[in-house]
């Protein structure tokens, strides 16, 4: 294969669409497939995905709307499926051991929630998931506005990253421990993966709905061809639409750009290395749109928020620590966890904290490592608290750099078990996770 393919030299072409369209009531089958992950004329690659492809089916739904969708496993171990980032009930959060029994190869489980919000969200495996998610274990799930934003286009890009071999198979090694202690499981093949998309013309409005999908690879990503505004952050939308400039993904991480198509070049992802820019992927531009009038790019419609009670919320800190070039590495050499929150590696059987349901939290997230990492709470969203103490976007998941601090400030409505995990999926696996309880 074309050694320019690769990441850490420079950039790659072609993308591949994948995704599939359903609607709700859905069967969601988990099994393996076959995928075209590298350029037409090289090997596909067997991974595992939803009914037969990965990325699995778009899932829609309007706002409000209730999902039924079967899951069925066919692969030959354990699996589950959380819907990340919505804010449902906890009985339907996809965690096994948690919020409910893993379902064994060949089982079933009906999950059936209301969509409470609308934005950008997705689907995956949380069951080994450093394991399945990298094996292609992921959907997109999408919730329409009641009143939609006036746009030509809505597209879906999902960024990932894969270990190839020239054979085409992954790499294995999924719980190697030299990548646990770093950055996670990086790949060396990297694309944005568009859905087929309706002719684009120069003029035209777009909807960007951009999801990093990867386990562990951080995307900054850069937009060529249009000029536009980020909406929405982790699927809630920005009060003030954020400049374009400056986007970065951290993993299961999301953003909504509205965007005008400003030239007949393609609209191209790049993803700047320290190589130089790797293009991820490009998204033809054919004709022109002369018929739209130019407007300003305005806030999408809010989702309902929890305002937090700040005077009286509770204090909590969460230290991350280990990882390579720790002392903690020596117990990971002997078979233990690599990675800590406040000195505990894993689950334990009393959460970090229990919250009386609708009490509001400031927790001090401090990573005292030498990597960055992206931090998830389950069935909730949490505002980041920027350094003059302003709330700024409302989020799932937040990255915090090496060596950072960052607080946030979180409304504890949604009753019952959530976890709070590094979503860098390899140092989930090597302990960094907690959880939470909502009474
Ligand atoms: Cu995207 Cu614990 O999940
Ligand atoms: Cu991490």
């Amino acid at each position: 294969m074309n050694r320019r393919d690769f990441l850490i030299t420079t950039s790659a072409t072609a993308l591949v669409p994948h995704i599939v369209l359903a609607s709700a009531p859905v069967e969601l089958v988990a099994q393996p497939v076959n995928a075209q992950i590298l350029p037409e004329g090289e090997p596909a690659t067997p991974m595992l995905g939803f009914n037969g492809g990965t990325p699995g089916p778009v899932l829609r739904a309007r706002q409000g709307e209730v999902l039924d969708i079967r899951f069925q496993n066919q692969i030959s171990e354990g699996s589950a499926v959380h819907w990340h980032g919505l804010r449902i009930d906890n009985a339907m959060d996809g965690v096994p051991g948690m919020t409910q029994d893993v379902v064994e190869a060949g089982g079933e489980f009906e999950y059936s929630f209301r969509a409470p919000d609308a934005g950008t969200f997705w689907y995956h495996s949380h069951s080994r998931s450093w394991e399945q998610v990298a094996k292609g274990l992921y959907g997109p799930l999408i919730v329409k506005e009641l009143t939609l934003p006036d746009v030509d286009h809505d597209l879906i890009v999902m960024i990932d990253d894969w270990r190839m071999i020239e054979d085409g198979t992954l790499a294995d090694g999924f719980e190697n421990m030299h990548d646990q202690a770093h950055q996670g499981r990086l790949g060396n093949f990297a694309r944005a993966l568009v859905e087929p998309v309706t002719q684009v013309r120069r003029g035209d409005r777009a909807r960007l709905r951009l999801i990093n999908v990867a386990t562990d690879r951080i995307f900054p990503v850069e937009l060529e061809g249009v000029e536009g505004k980020v909406v929405a952050l982790d699927g809630m939308p920005l009060v003030d639409p954020q400049e374009l400039s400056g986007l970065i993904l951290a993993p299961a991480q999301r953003a909504d750009i509205i965007a005008d198509v400003t030239s007949a070049a393609p609209i191209s992802f790049v993803f700047p290395t320290r190589d130089g820019p790797y293009l991820l992927g490009e998204i033809p531009v054919e004709g022109a749109n002369t018929t739209r009038q130019p407007s300003e790019i305005s806030a999408l419609t809010p989702n309902e928020i929890a305002t937090p009670d700040t005077d009286n919320a509770v204090s909590l800190t969460l230290t991350m620590e280990g990882g390579a070039m720790s002392r903690r590495m020596m117990q990971g050499m002997m078979g233990g966890d690599i990675w800590t929150f406040n000195g505990q590696s894993g689950l334990t059987n009393t959460p970090l904290h229990r919250f009386e349901r609708g009490q509001t939290a400031r927790i001090h997230l401090k990573n005292d490592t030498r990597f960055p990492h992206g931090i998830h709470l389950h069935g909730h969203h949490f505002f980041e608290v920027e350094a003059d103490g302003n709330l700024s976007a409302f989020r799932d998941t937040t990255l915090v750099d090496a060596g950072e601090a960052r607080d946030i400030l979180c409304v504890f409505d949604n009753p019952g078990r959530w976890l709070l995990h590094c979503h860098m999926l390899g140092h989930q696996a090597a302990g960094m996770k907690t959880w939470v309880e909502v009474a």
